[in-house]
């Protein structure tokens, strides 16, 4: 009979002569200081146990997971003993064979302690990684200097460097573990194994007693930090990580974790660290919906998409990676061919870029995907989304067609960018069925979704809206209604911004070489360029015909549209393209354009620094954001750093612009909007009165 002895996170039990160690410490086994404790006490317990001649190291909890690594919440604190790199000794320093047996997730922290067992066993559906760069860290207890040992170096940069995940079955090609299982019950197979280790007599297998991994070819690190230097955009940890690799080519086990140590440690203390622990927790906030656990949701199998242009053959596409037959709809038959040829075009680049066969895609455009100009056959469709032209008029008259057509418990969303679906929402006669699915563009590609409440969206409606987007993987961010929602709203102040700095002097292309030496990875004016001027110029032109009133900042940008300079699509824009570039170059004639406004204007020129660039751009991004938590847009301000950061290129390191703006200090911001000339945000002005921060708003 097993003995449970031991109350707490981590368990020891008896089986004969095995031992089972396991950790129960939901929801994901996160290395907390307790259980660090209870894994140190379990282990030294298994070392003097002297009925135990084997151990099995496993966990409990949600799906009988392993261990996700370290307890994130935890890295803003200093480190407390016991330190992980104790644990992974004490287990290496056993005399007797300890086996890691592994469902769910073993990441990070957890991959360490499987790594410093003699044996592992995986369950198929199991997940590895080392996702620490993505928390701004490297592994700190052992990672980089033993996976090189099992995978070789290449390997090892490759998975490390991305903090990407790999199955089972990688793991097991790659002998990151001895064998894999499919059975339901990981722990019987673990005994099994445990019996033929001490029934064969095998011998103890430390990775640590492996010999440094051969050096492929000399200049492998610097090759690889060339390359990882144009994507990181100033973050720190991925470099780093190729150093320690690279120091485990150099050192024994024991001297390379020591050098790893001491990099983890540093990296804990910066900024970039808090940055991306921040986005952490709020990418996980975002998955708190209360009306997700006050409804039960239908499930959606049929999508309708109204419109088959840029945006529709893009949302098609992205339903039909994610498995859902979709029924585009367009308004001819010419239009619905140009429209099947577009999706065919996005499936093609998802064969190219790897993410699904030729097979897969001849299923997905023949047998899942409709394309029709008959508007009834969408009749019995779960849910539809519109992406017409931007435009009221035309919007109010498919939703009172989708009224009258499709059945009386389909949601219809829209895929507006700006405009009030109160409005849309009230052509219909089941407003409390319309929301606002607002994708990103190319939206089979980027992961953020604002889902846009309107006033009489009943939680059904609002469940049903997140729970889609979740099924199409998308980071899904509550937004009121308001022009431009979250995302557009900030971006329409942000282009204000920068208009204003290059009439006042800045020059244009500072503007956007500041902002990527910041860590966007575009700059706003080539953003514009890309995304196409004339979007921009109609939407100026819709402002004006609502509100007369409004002031004209600067006027280049119409002039630049006025000669038919759209950006990349017109071969110029703010910036020249040669045929077939995407790489814009400066044009004197756009600064020419700009002088002579300055000059008609009497504007006296002054010149910027790159920080003031920022700290401008910077100032009109979170003095907007506060005015949209404060207007209850926002559900709290870390969905605004999430919208920047998964939508708008805002360093995640950075933590978005109201975790950067804690960082700076609130009254420093203030200092800032006034410098501008502007008016800071009341609750801006509040919060820095008080001494508080924007994440004191975040924990709900
Ligand atoms: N430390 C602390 N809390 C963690 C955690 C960790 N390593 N991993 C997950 N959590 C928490 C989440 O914040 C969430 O808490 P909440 O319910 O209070 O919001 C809860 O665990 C569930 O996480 P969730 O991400 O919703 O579960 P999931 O099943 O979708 O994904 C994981 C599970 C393990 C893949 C995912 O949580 C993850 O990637 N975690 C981070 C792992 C990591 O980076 N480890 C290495 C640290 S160096
Ligand atoms: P688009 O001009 O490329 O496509 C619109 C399509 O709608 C055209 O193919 C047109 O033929 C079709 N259409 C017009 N009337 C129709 C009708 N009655 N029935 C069926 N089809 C009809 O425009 P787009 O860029 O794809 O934008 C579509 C919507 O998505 C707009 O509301 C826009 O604001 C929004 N949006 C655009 C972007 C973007 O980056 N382009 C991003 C987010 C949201």
């Amino acid at each position: 009979m097993p003995v449970n002895t031991a109350s707490g996170k981590v368990h020891y039990q008896l089986h004969d002569t095995i031992a089972i160690i396991f950790v129960d410490n939901p929801p994901v086994n996160a290395l907390s200081k307790q259980v660090r404790q209870e894994l140190q006490q379990q282990i030294s317990r298994f070392q003097t146990d002297e009925k135990a001649q084997i151990a099995i190291l496993i966990g409990k909890g949600k799906a009988n997971g392993f261990i996700a690594g370290a307890d994130v919440s935890e890295f803003g604190k200093s480190p407390q003993a016991p330190f992980l790199p104790d644990i992974v000794a004490l287990i290496e320093d056993t005399p007797k064979i300890i086996i890691a047996a592994m469902a769910d997730f073993t990441l990070g922290g957890g991959l360490e302690i499987a790594l410093a067992a003699d044996y592992r066993l995986a369950h198929i559906d199991g997940k590895f990684g080392f996702p620490e760069v993505t928390l701004g860290v490297i592994p700190g207890a052992g990672g980089t200097q033993k996976l090189p040992r099992l995978v070789g170096i290449k390997k090892a940069l490759e998975l490390i460097t991305s903090g990407k995940q790999f199955t089972a079955t990688q793991a097991h090609q790659l002998g990151v573990v001895d064998r894999i299982t499919d059975a339901p019950d990981l722990q019987m197979v673990a005994i099994d194994f445990a019996k033929e280790i001490l029934q064969e007599n095998y011998p103890r297998k430390l990775i640590s007693q492996l010999p440094p991994p051969v050096v492929e070819s000399a200049d492998i690190f610097t090759q690889y930090q060339q390359k990882l230097q144009k994507t990181a955009f100033g973050q720190v940890a991925q470099l780093q990580a190729i150093k320690a690799i690279q120091i485990s080519s150099e050192k024994n086990v024991a001297d390379g974790m020591k050098a790893e140590r001491q990099l983890f440690l540093e990296l804990l203390q910066t900024p970039q660290r808090a940055g991306l622990v921040h986005a952490f927790f709020a990418e996980n906030r975002l998955k708190k919906i209360p009306e997700l656990k006050q409804v039960t949701v239908p499930l959606i199998n049929n999508v309708a998409v109204i419109g088959g242009g840029t945006m529709g053959c893009a949302i098609a596409t992205c339903l039909l990676l994610n498995g859902f037959t979709v029924i585009v709809v367009e308004q001819d038959d010419e239009a619905v061919a140009t429209a099947n040829k577009r999706i065919a075009d996005l499936l093609d680049t998802s064969v190219a870029r790897g993410k699904i066969d030729a097979e897969k895609r001849d299923i997905l455009l023949n047998k899942q995907l409709q394309k029709t100009s008959d508007y009834q056959q969408i009749a019995d469709v779960d849910l539809v989304i519109e992406a017409v032209f931007e435009d009221m008029k035309i919007k109010q008259e498919i939703f009172a067609l989708l009224d009258k057509i499709c059945k009386k418990d389909a949601i219809l969303a829209t895929n507006t960018s700006y405009l009030d679906i109160n409005k849309i929402a009230r052509s219909t006669n089941r407003a409390s069925q319309i929301i606002g699915l607002h994708f990103f563009s190319p939206a089979h590609i980027m992961k953020l979704l604002e889902v846009i409440i309107p006033d009489e969206a009943t939680p059904q409606t609002i469940a049903m809206g997140f729970a889609f987007a979740k099924k199409i993987r998308k980071i899904a961010v509550r937004s009121g209604v308001c022009d431009g929602f979250i995302g557009n709203r900030i971006l329409a102040k942000l282009r204000d911004e920068a208009h204003m700095m290059v009439l006042a002097g800045a020059d244009l292309y500072q503007v956007d070489k500041a902002l990527i030496a910041f860590g966007f990875p575009m700059g706003v004016f080539a953003t514009g360029d890309l995304a196409g001027l004339d979007i921009q110029w109609a939407q100026r032109k819709r402002k004006m015909q609502i509100q007369p009133s409004t002031p004209t900042l600067a006027d280049f940008p119409d002039r630049i549209c006025e000669n038919g300079w759209f950006g990349q699509k017109t071969g110029r824009g703010y910036y020249l393209y040669q045929a077939g570039s995407k790489q814009g170059i400066p044009d004197d004639e756009v600064r020419a354009i700009i002088d002579a406004e300055r000059q008609a204007k009497n504007i006296i020129v002054k010149t910027f620094t790159d920080q003031e660039i920022i700290d401008c751009y910077l100032a009109a991004m979170i003095n907007e954001a506060a005015n949209i938590v404060a207007d209850g847009i926002a559900t709290r301000p870390s969905d605004i750093d999430m919208v920047m950061i998964a939508g708008y290129g805002f360093p995640r390191y950075r933590g978005g612009p109201l975790h950067y703006a804690d960082t700076i200090g609130l009254n420093n911001i203030v200092s800032m909007i006034h410098n501008n000339h502007q008016q800071p945000a009341k609750l801006l002005e509040k919060l820095a009165q008080e001494k508080k921060l924007f994440d004191s708003l975040n924990e709900k």
